[in-house]
């Protein structure tokens, strides 16, 4: 903005100029460097996620069965936001020779996938193994190996199969053999080249969106109790998943099993919160099954034990909501991981709740603590997500100090938008959220590899193709689903060429700041000339 004031002094006329130098107010997404080394260690790995319902298409393709995604999307076309389905998605099933070119420019040392149990296993027992479906995730084992690319494959990524509702998905145990008889059919198809692996994505938001909120299959709202029951056969399948591998398979393969939580860290809402509120949220949101399986007593934290218990006894009931982990069952599920999974997008505020406002029994009413946001954060295009880069720099030290410095793998951390090529916005985020794995590690965080979510714009779930979070674009009207590359795909290669942070214009980071100096510069001397 310029202004020009004109003083009359003594028959005298001055013109002053006065130029302001406007910066529009902007929520922030940046965290600065603490000290310590400013290259990622060697070993050190840099990957990206997908998910195979989010981009392989090919539904029905090659005798595979429908999952309960196929079908929910087909019934209910009205509860995705664009109407849409992931009947075709990206079409990876059909062009992962497209897929490979794209990481192969993007540089990544490993590749997060999953593998759909309805493609390799279509009636969901080894009585039919469908060789077409194997084929494709061998070939595409195959290629990631033969170009250096690590394979990090996710057994269980949401699309559960629709015949589990036969025997009550997730809400009886027998999905504990199921998924053991899957887990042991992927070992010993994939495993003499696959070397990481991760039971389940995301318990907490599977349990919660398919249990209670009832908008990811199976549809169901049950509060406080199918949502702890979801959560306890979750715990018990990847547990003897685990020990299946132990048992049979690690002495050949020589790999590591794992499991992955989605977690948010999580700050005082105000200066009078008491501390125990944001130990409360940890505890229920990560300490749930990160307890049982990373802690000393193959047991869920000692807080919603007795929250729970409690509760349940005021409600009448003979016996807790919250399943009984007994010592056969402890000894399994103590130690039954080999690093932890962490998917991080986001932090939030906590306070303890003070009257009762909410349904009973519910995750709310035992746990007794409300989230709020702070609206200075910075917030992406998915309504969820705001960039809070500290969270997780805290939420890594929280882990290295609670549980031994079990070895961490970021398996997913991303920002969404509409899709744009030039998605500066995106580049802040990873910038951001490599910053604040790099400080992690500067204080002796066990952290060894870090995905972007995701590689490719996918299916969002219930958000349909309203809301992007690829490193590339996929062009669904072109013939061949054309993977465009965005900035943030250049940027992330050069952080990968570098091993550093670099700053965005592709320089290293003291080189930003040296351009703001001068900008700063510039500005001051407009105010004098
Ligand atoms: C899921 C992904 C999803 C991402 C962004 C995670 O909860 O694992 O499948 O695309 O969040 O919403």
């Amino acid at each position: 903005m310029k202004y020009i004031i004109y003083t009359k002094y003594n028959n005298y006329i001055f013109k002053s100029v006065l130029i302001f130098h406007t910066t529009v107010a902007e929520n922030k997404c940046e965290l600065t460097h603490k000290g310590g080394i400013t290259r990622f260690p060697d070993g050190f790995a840099f990957g990206v996620g997908t998910s195979a319902y989010q981009i392989e298409g090919g539904w029905n393709a090659d005798d595979k069965a429908p999952s309960a995604w196929d079908n929910y999307t087909h019934r209910h076309r009205e509860a995705f936001l664009d109407w849409s389905t992931g009947d075709n998605a990206a079409e990876s099933y059909y062009r992962f020779e497209q897929d490979l070119e794209a990481l192969k420019k993007l540089k990544v040392n490993f590749y997060r996938f999953s593998i759909s149990w309805t493609r390799v296993l279509p009636q969901l027992t080894t009585e039919f193994k469908n060789a077409k479906g194997i084929a494709y995730y061998n070939k595409v084992i195959d290629q990631l190996l033969a170009n250096n690319i690590t394979p990090l494959v996710t057994m269980f990524h949401f699309d559960m199969p629709d015949e589990l509702y036969k025997y009550n998905a997730f809400l009886n145990s027998s999905i504990i053999d199921y998924f053991v008889m899957y887990a042991d059919f992927l070992y010993a198809t994939f495993g003499d080249r696959v070397k990481l692996w991760i039971t389940h994505n995301e318990p907490l938001q599977f349990c919660t969106k398919g249990y209670v909120e009832a908008n990811f299959p199976p549809l169901v709202h049950s509060p406080g109790v199918g949502h702890y029951i979801c959560m306890d056969n979750m715990l018990r399948s990847h547990a003897r998943a685990y020990r299946r591998y132990k048992e049979k398979y690690f002495s050949k393969q020589k790999g590591k099993v794992g499991i992955t939580f989605d977690v948010r860290f999580f700050f005082k809402k105000y200066r009078e919160t008491p501390d125990e509120a944001v130990e409360r949220a940890l505890q229920y949101e990560l300490g749930w099954l990160a307890e049982p399986i990373y802690g000393k007593t193959g047991n869920y934290p000692s807080i919603m034990k007795s929250d729970i218990d409690n509760n349940s006894w005021k409600e009448g009931l003979s016996g807790s909501r919250l399943p009984i982990i007994n010592n056969e069952w402890s000894q399994i599920i103590k130690g039954s991981a080999d690093f932890m999974g962490l998917n991080y997008y986001q932090s939030a505020y906590v306070d303890m709740a003070t009257n009762r406002p909410h349904e009973v029994p519910s995750i709310e009413y035992d746990s007794k603590i409300i989230f709020s946001r702070d609206e200075y954060w910075r917030r992406a295009k998915s309504g969820f997500l705001y960039c809070v880069p500290e969270g997780l720099e805290n939420l890594l030290k929280w882990v290295r100090d609670r549980y031994d410095n079990v070895e961490v793998i970021i398996t997913e951390n991303g920002w969404s938008d509409d899709g744009q090529l030039d998605d500066s916005g995106r580049i802040d985020y990873l910038k951001a959220h490599l910053q604040a794995v790099l400080n992690a590690i500067n204080d002796g965080c066990n952290v060894t590899h870090y995905t972007y979510w995701s590689f490719l714009d996918n299916f969002e779930w219930i958000m349909g193709y309203t809301e992007k979070f690829g490193l590339f674009y996929v062009n669904m009207s072109s013939v061949n689903k054309e993977r465009v590359i965005k900035d943030s795909a250049k940027y992330y290669t050069k952080v990968i060429k570098n091993r550093r942070i670099v700053a965005s214009n592709g320089g290293q980071q003291y080189c930003s700041n040296f351009v703001s100096v001068l900008l700063s510069v510039f500005v001051i001397l407009n105010f004098y000339l």
